[in-house]
Order: C-alpha cells, then structure tokens, then sequence
C-alpha cells in the first residue's frame, strides 16, 4: 500500500471503497488492484486551459498522435457503413468494408472538400465528393473521375483515399491520425487485461446524449476525475453513494481508474440511512437497469439486493451469466480513463461511455458525450439511439431518455465548469493546486499531456 492510500485509510477508517467492497466478499484480482505512486505536487498553470497557443500545439501533437475513441462498433455493421469523427478542424471518415474496418481523411483529393457532412453517418455504396463528383470505392481506392481524359496528370492507383489508422476493441472504434503508431492494442496498455470480465461487444448504444459545456476540454472532463467536489457540489448525494472515499488508481501513462461504492453512505455524508432507505432511495446513473425496487432482507445489503437483481435480469432478459461477478463488479461505479479522453464504466449498472472534445475549434468551450449501453435484446433486434443534443443553455434535466438524478448533477457541474473558465482568466495567481490523492488522477493526466507536448517539441 502506498502512502497515500494508508492516509485514506487512516482519514476514513473502514471506508475506503476497498473497505466497503471487501465486506460484499471476495474482491476479484482486478478490483484488489490499487496503484496510487506518488507524484510531484507542483501547481499546473492554467496556460493549459486558456492559452491559444498551448490549444493550437494540442492538435499537432496530442490529437494527431494519440489512439481517440470515434464510435461504438454497431454504427458500423454492413459493408458502406460510415460514421464521421471529427476533433477540432480534423476529420475522419470510417467506413465499414468487406474486409473490416477502413477510416480516410474527410477530404477530397480533387479540390479538397469534406466527403461526408461534419457529425454524419449512415449508409453510402461508396465514397462520393458532394463537389465535382470524384468517387472512391469503399477500401479507398479510385472509383471515377468525371472527364478523367483531362486529368492525365493522376496516377489511377495511387490516387486512393489517405488512411487514417483504425482499430476496433471491446465493441469501441478508435482511430490514430498517426499513421507510423503502434497499434491499438498497446496504446490501451493495461485496459484490455483489466476488461476480461467485462465483454461490452454484446451491447449496444441505448440512449446518447450530446451536451455542450463552457469550458475548455480538460476542464470539463476533469471535473469527472474527483469527487472532492461532490459533497459541496452535489450535497443530495453523500448520503447514498462515495466520494471523498473513492478509490483512485493509476496504472500506467494512458489508463487511470476511479472506484465509486454505490448504496453507501459518504464520510462526508448528512444522516445514517437503513439498508432498506438506501435501497429505496439509491440513485443509479442507469435505473432502468436495475429495475423495481425490493425488499431488503435480514442480513443482507441494498448492494446485495441490487447486484442480485441484476444478475437476475441480466439472465432472464438477456442470457448473459453475471453470476460469478462480485457485487462492486455489478453495482458499483467503475470508471476507466483512457489518455486523453474517454472514459469507461463497464459495470452492468452503469455501463457507460464518455468523451470530451474541443466544440469545434475553440479552446473556451467542449462537447460531452454520453453513450449508454444495454445489453442488445436476444432477438438481435435493437436501434442504435438516435443523438440527443443540447446546447450550453439546456439542461439535462429537460431530456426524458435520463435518469431524472444524474441529469441534476450534470446540470449541477455545467455550471461549477463555467465559474472556473471565467475563474482562470481572472486569476491572480495563474495556476491550480491539486490534492495528492482525490486529484491524483487530474495530475497524472497532466503528466502524460505535458510528455506528448514535450515530445513533439523535442
Ligand atoms: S473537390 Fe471533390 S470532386 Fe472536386
Ligand atoms: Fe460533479
């Protein structure tokens, strides 16, 4: 154990997630997993967030080089498949082929234009310039120029569309616009021994929502790194779920981890609860996954009761065999990181998926993600959702697709995100603090962003 861990131990005595997630039983050997190394405790100047130029050098040598996730897989079932990711001014068309997997630039090679619409997907039997019509066949290469007698200059079969690396893992497409990385695999280093348990190909998109913050990138997403805030924050919530108690690992340079107990009291928390109160009231990000609410019996938890129920469910419903996962591994918030910005819950009550991009080319402003996943049905008969987007104004709490409480502590954090934008530019001090433990995970974050940016200068 290292020393910070044997603070939160000695600060919150039998509360730690650990402590809470051992009295369940057993802890699987991934879940025992605790790395915390102890990290340099300079402040980071805010630079990072408001600085054009350290925004600019961002694109040359963090999102040009990095693995980024793009979509889930079910966008791209049948050959002529396509979806567009698109970060900052870049673009990447994927499309689905025969073969695989293809992504390309979304740019013309006549005249430049972008093949396919910003934000797009769907369905095309190739790829086809809006402008003058040049096309492409859905491996790349050239399918037709219209006159091509007067273009003697282009050799046919080095005219292809320009790859943009693709890989897919656990039901997750990412792709690398660095053509010379190394593959997926390695760049995701611990996350695909860590997600044995955890097969998320079998599910899909159920509900997606797109939200657009007022804050930089890293600012927004950050705010989902800690749940120091969460007691000032979203006071509603110490009572039935962790915070200042979680547990934050970090495995390696890409790959962090949060552990959040769920149907417990925080240390932080206003009124003792029964096991009964803290079932009734429990707040899951996804509700509808748990289903009824029950009765908990003698000696027994709300954190059995639930992850009981929805083993049953899961087997009933979807004939998935749940039943050698632990409780923390069913109920609990469990929440990868992976550099430089999505994270995964992969826990059936809260499987989740989100991403943090710049909003266009703007350093002051993000856009959220927020993919949940169910188990497809056994009919194999699902619709991947169709996006819900709100704009900085609107609230989560406006879309009916959301769990009516995890909608309010969304909107709770839009609002902490703007106050500290406009805090950073009129700070008279220019940096942040951070906490050795609770931040630890926002400092080592920062540590590889400041490698790949040192890298590139070098
Ligand atoms: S710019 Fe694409 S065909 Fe002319
Ligand atoms: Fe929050």
């Amino acid at each position: 154990m290292t020393d910070v861990q044997a603070l939160m131990r000695e600060n919150y005595p039998g509360n730690t997630w650990a402590d809470v997630a051992e009295r369940d039983g057993r802890l699987p050997p991934v879940l025992a997993q605790q790395s915390n190394p102890a990290q340099d405790l300079s402040d980071i100047p805010f630079e990072r967030y408001i600085g054009q130029d350290f925004f600019e050098a961002e694109f040359e040598h963090v999102w040009k080089r990095v693995w980024q996730f793009a979509c889930r897989d079910e966008y791209l079932e049948e050959p002529g498949d396509f979806f567009v990711y698109d970060i900052g001014r870049l673009s990447a068309v994927i499309v689905k082929t025969d073969t695989g997997l293809k992504a390309f630039y979304n740019s013309c090679l006549h005249r430049g234009t972008k093949l396919k619409p910003s934000g797009s997907c769907g369905w095309s039997p190739d790829i086809t310039c809006p402008f003058h019509n040049w096309s492409w066949n859905l491996d790349g290469s050239l399918k037709n120029i219209p006159c091509d007698f007067e273009f003697p200059q282009v050799e046919r079969d080095k005219a292809g569309l320009t790859s943009v690396q693709v890989e897919s893992w656990n039901g997750m497409v990412f792709v690398n616009f660095d053509a010379d990385a190394p593959p997926l695999v390695a760049y995701l280093e611990v996350l695909p021994d860590h997600f044995r348990n955890w097969d998320l190909r079998g599910w899909y998109v159920a509900t997606h929502v797109r939200k657009h913050l007022p804050g930089n990138w890293k600012l927004s997403m950050e705010a989902f790194m800690e749940a120091y805030h969460t007691p000032f924050v979203h006071p509603e919530m110490t009572n039935v779920v962790g915070d200042h108690n979680m547990q934050h690992d970090i495995f390696s340079r890409h790959v962090s981890r949060d552990l959040c107990a769920m149907a417990t009291a925080s240390p932080t928390a206003q009124k003792s609860m029964s096991e009964q109160e803290l079932l009734d009231m429990m707040l899951v990000g996804d509700g509808k996954m748990i289903g009824a609410r029950a009765k908990v019996p003698e000696g027994k938890t709300a954190r059995w009761v639930m992850a009981q129920q929805l083993r049953e469910r899961m087997k009933s419903e979807f004939d998935l065999d749940y039943s050698g996962h632990s409780v923390p591994e069913m109920i609990d918030s469990i929440k990868y990181h992976v550099f430089p910005n999505v994270m995964i819950y992969p826990a059936p009550g809260l499987c989740l998926v989100q991403q943090f991009r710049p909003d266009g080319h703007d350093r002051d402003h993000s856009i959220f993600d927020q993919y949940v996943l169910h188990p497809k049905p056994r009919d194999g008969k699902y619709e991947v959702a169709e996006v819900e987007e709100l704009g900085e104004d609107e609230a989560f709490a406006s879309l009916e697709s959301m769990d009516p409480f995890l909608a309010s502590v969304l909107d709770q954090d839009t609002d902490i995100m703007r106050a500290q934008r406009e805090g950073m530019y009129t700070s008279g001090k220019g940096a942040q603090t951070l906490s050795s433990y609770q931040e630890s995970r926002i400092r080592h974050f920062h540590k590889t962003l400041g490698e790949y940016m040192q890298d590139a200068s070098a």
